[in-house]
C-alpha cells in the first residue's frame, strides 16, 4: 500500500478533478489511464496481486509486463483526489500482454473502467506510433463536442476536423492529424476499443458520436489539453450559432499559413 502519494497518483487526482470542474465528468462519466515506467514504481511495496489473471480480447505484445494506473469502473472522477485507493488502481499485464491483474487499489472489491479494452488497445498503438513517448489516455464526456454530434448530420472526420480548426486558431497546431469521428457504438465493447485504437494510428483525438471523446498524449496534462482545445472550439461554434450563426471563419489559406508558421503538417486528406 502506498503510504504517500507518488507523482503519478497526484497527476491523476489533479486531472480528474479538473475534468470534474470543467463539467466533463458527471456521475461516473469518463475514465483515465497512465502507463507507468519501472522507475516510477521503484520503492513501492505492498502490491501483492489482488486477483487472478483476467484475459484481454486479444494479446497486446508490445505492452508485455506493462503497469498502468487506471480509474475504476463506476467510480466518480471527482472523488479520486479524496480516495485514490478506492477510485483508481494499478494493474499489470503478463509477459504475453494477454492478461491483466490488479496490484493495488480499487478497494475494497472494484475493477478497472469498463473501457479498459479501449484504453489498453490505444496504449499499444500509441506506444508504437510515438516511439514510446505517449503514456496517457483520457476518455471524457465534453458537452460541446458531444452536442456537435447531435447538431450536425452526416458528420465525418474531415468535416468535424475542419470545423474545429476553423473555429479556433490553436486547433490546427494542437491536432494537425485531425480528430476521428466514430459513429455510435455501444460503450465498453471490443468494437469501440478496436475502432478507437485504429483511429489513434493516425490521430490523437477521437469523438464517440452521442457519447464523448478520447484523447492521448505524453502525459495526462497533454491529453487533457488537447481535449480542452477541441472542446473550446466546439463551444465557440455554439456561441457563434447562438449569436445569430457563423458568419465568417478561418479560410483554408489562413489555416495553411498557421500550419506553416508553427511547422505542423495538417492531414492532407483534410487540408492540403
Ligand atoms: P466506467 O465507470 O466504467 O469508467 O464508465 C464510464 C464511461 O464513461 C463509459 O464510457
Ligand atoms: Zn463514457
Amino acid at each position: 500500500m502506498f503510504n504517500h502519494h507518488p507523482p503519478f497518483l497526484r497527476t491523476m487526482a489533479k486531472t480528474s478533478h479538473d475534468m470534474w470542474t470543467k463539467g466533463w465528468a458527471e456521475a461516473n462519466g469518463g475514465n483515465l489511464s497512465l502507463r507507468l515506467s519501472p522507475d516510477e514504481l521503484k520503492g513501492e511495496s505492498g502490491m501483492e496481486p489482488k486477483n487472478d489473471w483476467q484475459p484481454l480480447s486479444a494479446p497486446l505484445p508490445n505492452l508485455s509486463g506493462a503497469w498502468f494506473l487506471v480509474s475504476g469502473t463506476g467510480r466518480h472522477l471527482r472523488n479520486i483526489a479524496l480516495f485514490p485507493e478506492k477510485n483508481t488502481g494499478l494493474i499489470e499485464l503478463d509477459a504475453a500482454g494477454a492478461n491483466w491483474r490488479t496490484r493495488w487499489g480499487f478497494e475494497p472489491t472494484g475493477r478497472p473502467t469498463s473501457e479498459l479494452e479501449a484504453h489498453l488497445q490505444t496504449h499499444a498503438v500509441i506506444r508504437e506510433t510515438s516511439q514510446d513517448v505517449d503514456h496517457a489516455v483520457i476518455h471524457t464526456h465534453t458537452p460541446h463536442l458531444i452536442a456537435l454530434t447531435y447538431a450536425l448530420a452526416n458528420l465525418d472526420s474531415a468535416k468535424l476536423t475542419k470545423l474545429l480548426w476553423q473555429m479556433h486558431a490553436e486547433c490546427i497546431v494542437g491536432f494537425p492529424q485531425g480528430i476521428e469521428f466514430l459513429p455510435w457504438m455501444m460503450a465498453g465493447t471490443t468494437a469501440i476499443a478496436d475502432a478507437t485504437a485504429a483511429a489513434m494510428r493516425r490521430r490523437k483525438l477521437a469523438i464517440w458520436q452521442f457519447h464523448g471523446v478520447v484523447g492521448v498524449g505524453r502525459n495526462l496534462d497533454a491529453a487533457f489539453g488537447l481535449i480542452d482545445m477541441a472542446e473550446k472550439a466546439a463551444q465557440i461554434w455554439f456561441l457563434a450559432m447562438s449569436a445569430g450563426g457563423v458568419q465568417t471563419r478561418l479560410t483554408d489559406a489562413q489555416l495553411l499559413a498557421i500550419a506553416r508558421n508553427f511547422k505542423v503538417t495538417p492531414d492532407p486528406l483534410i487540408l492540403a
